[in-house]
């Protein structure tokens, strides 16, 4: 063969490559309103800085006529590239082969690109859109998943790993995606579950949808699942790019920082008129959080689950700083399992990759009632009480106003290693509400009274005088400083600033026994 000739095969091979299943294959995809495999990765990376790896794989079944059907990269497409200048590797499914199908070589693709995350020490985008397990391959298809969840449980904790799910993922390989950090769905062209439609309705007679049983919605709302949902394709994309600015490449770097919008020093003066006069009165903690950080710097995660707990990214004087609040607007922002199992986890999060917590507390408690004892609140919530005490990451908090009982303890307290605890004049750091306690500890008095009601609202306005404030805290040194809100942003940049060289380090042991 001439060197031309020669030339002349690559550059064949490698256009044949581009083509996936073929070019009408790759029409539906689109007029699915599903970008391609590679279109997705070309939106993800910087221009033209994608390295492929594994362009000329094929599948090695042979069962079923499969050895005379093969497609160059055999349906997924791997490599390595930049997002914003820094590195991540990346796979991309291809429904346009075999319905994205994992085979055993296609398995080993991705392994091989984690392999090499791992060593190199950056993150890996997985982008997901697939028919499950290639059903001509059989048990070797389910190999390959398992070599694929080994390396996401190796990979967790060191490099980030972000799943977005732009298509089909069910049976077992939504175990994948749930292993790493964070995912991303899209609405009406994504869904996950373990079990499709028809499954459930032999099994358990129930008539239920793709949409409603697995969308992006459902997994956004109900499950929590997903932590970010997006209309279309190049949304998602466009996420997943600002979800990788706030995180380090692996767990030994800090996250980067940018320059910051104004000076953290400058009073904000809107924070002081924002506690209503009443104590029962809800306020939107998110309104906090924008005035206290770096202008439209907050990206929030699970926005639509869990609603009473507010967790996400944002800047402060340029850092990245992971935000915990306790919503105020929703259940009067108490603690549940839902929100303890969502905070947790971010917690977790944040701490494995280097990024300092942000703690605002405005928290009733924690929710009652059977439903919550009996669906485990002792041990859900015992999870954020566990995330908070183990993380060494410097961690500040604030008391906008409510900090009672348990959840105070929660929350991020000093007793739990908190480095920085600051209270607003407006705080309540007590066992429970002013009208509970005095209704307990003065029973006998109120009931005796000859105007029960007056004497109650003696002893409401005695409790409150004496512990709905931030002082008695205050006075043991469990809060370090009592701030107007209007300080707040210039005592946090300063205080977060102050632990940015934080060193802890805890005794040697295996793991710990987080109770899952
Ligand atoms: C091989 C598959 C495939 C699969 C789809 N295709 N799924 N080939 N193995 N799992 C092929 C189809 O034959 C078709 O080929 C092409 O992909 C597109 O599929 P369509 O059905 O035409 O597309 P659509 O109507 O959009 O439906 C997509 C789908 C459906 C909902 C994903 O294809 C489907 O239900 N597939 C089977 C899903 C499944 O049961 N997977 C196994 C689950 S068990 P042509 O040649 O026509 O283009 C599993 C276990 C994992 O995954 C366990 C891990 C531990």
């Amino acid at each position: 063969m001439s060197l031309e000739t020669k030339f002349k095969q690559l550059t064949e091979l490698e256009a044949a490559a581009l083509e996936g299943g073929g070019k009408s294959r790759l029409a539906k995809q689109n007029a699915k309103g599903k970008l391609t495999a590679r279109q997705r990765i070309d939106l993800l990376l910087d221009e033209g800085s994608f390295e492929e790896i594994g362009k000329f794989v094929t599948h090695r079944a042979t069962d079923f006529g499969l050895d005379k059907e093969k497609y160059l990269g055999d349906g997924v497409v791997t490599g390595a590239g930049k997002v914003n200048g820094r590195t991540v590797f990346v796979f991309s499914q291809d429904f346009t082969v075999f319905g994205g199908s994992l085979s055993e070589t296609y398995a080993e693709k991705i392994c091989k690109i984690m392999d090499m995350a791992l060593k190199v020490g950056a993150p890996v985008v997985g982008l997901n859109d697939s028919g499950g397990a290639r059903i001509q391959e059989g048990v070797v298809s389910l190999a390959g998943y398992a070599d694929i969840f080994y390396r996401n449980t190796l990979a967790s904790g060191v490099v980030p790993q972000i799943s977005a799910i732009m298509g089909p993922c069910a049976g077992g390989a939504v175990y994948s995606p749930a292993i790493t950090d964070f995912i991303f769905m899209v609405e009406d062209t994504s869904y996950m579950f373990v079990t499709g439609p028809n499954v459930v309705k032999t099994v358990t007679h129930e008539d239920v949808s793709f949409e409603d049983l697995g969308g992006a919605s459902a997994h956004a709302t109900k499950s929590g699942v997903t932590h970010f949902t997006a209309t279309n394709d190049v949304e998602c994309i466009e996420n997943v790019k600002r979800l990788l600015s706030y995180l380090p490449q692996n767990c030994e770097e800090l996250p980067p920082r940018y320059p910051s919008d104004r000076p953290a020093n400058q009073p904000v003066f809107e924070l002081d008129a924002i506690i209503p006069s009443a104590s029962h009165q809800p306020y939107d903690m998110k309104d906090v959080i924008a005035l206290t950080l770096d202008a439209g710097s907050f990206m929030e995660v699970h926005a639509a689950f869990a609603e009473n707990i507010v967790v996400g990214f944002g800047r402060l004087d340029g850092r990245v700083v992971g935000v915990v609040a306790n919503q105020p607007a929703v259940l009067a922002g108490v603690l549940d399992i839902k929100s303890s199992i969502k905070a947790a986890r971010f917690v977790r999060f944040c701490d494995a990759f280097n990024i300092p917590l942000l703690t605002f507390v405005d928290v009733p408690g924690f929710l009652p009632g059977t439903d919550q004892e009996w669906n485990g609140v002792i041990m859900h919530g015992a999870k954020l009480l566990y995330a908070f005490a183990e993380a060494t990451v410097p961690r500040v908090t604030v008391i906008t106003r409510k900090a009672y009982g348990g959840a105070y303890d929660v929350m991020n307290s000093k007793h739990i290693g908190a480095d920085f605890n600051f209270a607003w004049p407006t705080a309540e750091i007590a066992v429970m509400g002013a009208a509970g306690a005095a209704e307990i500890i003065f029973k006998n008095e109120i009931a005796q009274a000859q105007d029960p009601k007056a004497k109650l609202d003696e002893k409401i306005a005695e409790y409150t005088e004496r512990f709905a404030n931030p002082y008695q805290a205050a006075a043991r040194g469990f809060v370090d400083a009592v701030i107007f809100p209007s300080q707040t942003r210039a005592k946090l940049a300063a205080a977060f600033e102050l632990l940015e060289n934080k060193a802890l380090s805890r005794p040697k042991r295996k793991h710990g026994n987080i109770p899952l």
